[in-house]
């Protein structure tokens, strides 16, 4: 159950994986429509990401048509509204897609129809950014980003994610580097507890120039990092119950240290279709580990503040966060 208080504030979503809101009896009905085998029962929790990961791309194959990835993109835009969303910009792997034969624009074109029917019918508002998978290495990415170049105006940002063991950001200056020229807003995965994470994190700034990074909440362990996110305003997209799900610990101390300490902390749902919740949830979730309302309230100004909106659209969110909790 929501509190009221968390259902009602206006918050934006800047963390969301839209194959990671594939819940299992959806898949069970793509699999079924399209003649496949239906998909193994989710665990309550994984062993980290890699055990995650396996999970999420065996289910992927279940989405096959432009219908299948508007339907997908319409249920969480649905789900986003009722838990109090008024702004998203979800991520979205093409590599898992085009890899396994489904064309790019069945993908991009089905997920902007579920865009414009729910701009249409009163929001929230949604912005999409393409993730290259790390794990499928840079000239994976290089063709990606191409291959991306009819769809520019459809696709905001470029990010970067799946298993980061021995895929630093360094790999991919190059095509992040392409990605800003061409337009793209960047932002790249640090998943929490990783090998060489305070490294990732300092290669997120000094080498790519990332405008915000997902998860990141390692950047605790070292003062000099939390100064300069802190300095540069950087946006950090925590997501608790992927945290709890993953490695068994909600963070909340974190997040809780991270608002304390300046940074640009944000509050988001990851995979929420395998991790017990949407992003009231998590906010909930927060709430039940300790923090108070003005703290969550804080956050959702920080959503706002970190995504990428033109400075009139961001005013007026904000000026709703501020209306409803003065309220
Ligand atoms: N792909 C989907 N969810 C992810 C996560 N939490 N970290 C890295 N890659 C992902
Ligand atoms: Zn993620």
């Amino acid at each position: 159950m929501v509190d009221d208080f968390i259902a009602g504030l206006p918050k934006c979503e800047l963390h969301v994986h839209l194959e990671g809101t594939l819940e299992q009896r959806h898949c069970g009905a793509l699999a079924a429509r399209h003649g496949l085998r239906p998909p193994a029962d989710r665990p309550a929790s994984y062993d980290g990401l890699a055990d995650f990961l396996a999970d999420y791309y065996a289910a992927v194959d279940c989405l096959r048509t432009e219908d299948d990835f508007r339907e997908l993109t319409s249920a969480y835009l649905a789900t986003a509204r009722r838990q109090g969303v008024t702004h998203t910009e979800m991520f979205f792997d093409p590599q898992a897609h085009t890899s396994r034969g489904v064309a790019l624009e069945a993908v991009v074109t089905g997920i902007h129809r579920a865009q414009e029917e729910c701009t249409a019918g009163g929001g929230p508002s949604s912005s999409l950014i393409l993730c290259f998978l790390r794990d499928a290495g840079a000239e994976s990415a290089r063709e990606t980003l191409a291959a991306s170049l009819p769809y520019r105006d459809w696709i905001a940002g470029v990010g970067l994610d799946s298993d980061e063991r021995g895929h630093p950001p360094a790999e991919f200056a190059e095509v992040f580097s392409s990605a800003r020229a061409a337009g793209y807003r960047l932002t790249m995965h640090c998943d929490p507890l990783q090998p060489d994470a305070l490294l990732h994190l300092w290669q997120c700034l000094d080498l790519i120039g990332v405008e915000r990074i997902d998860h990141g909440v390692d950047c605790l362990r070292d003062d000099r990092l939390v100064a300069e996110l802190a300095r540069r305003r950087l946006g950090l997209t925590v997501c608790p119950l992927s945290n709890l799900r993953l490695y068994g610990d909600l963070m909340g101390d974190a997040v809780a240290e991270m608002l304390e300490r300046g940074l640009l902390v944000t509050v988001n749902s990851d995979d929420p279709a395998y991790f017990g919740g949407y992003v009231a949830d998590n906010y909930e979730a927060l709430a039940d580990a300790g923090l108070s309302r003005e703290q969550l309230a804080r956050i959702a100004r920080h959503g706002f503040e970190a995504a990428w909106l033109p400075p009139e659209r961001r005013a007026a969110h904000l000026q709703a966060v501020d209306d409803y909790t003065a309220a």
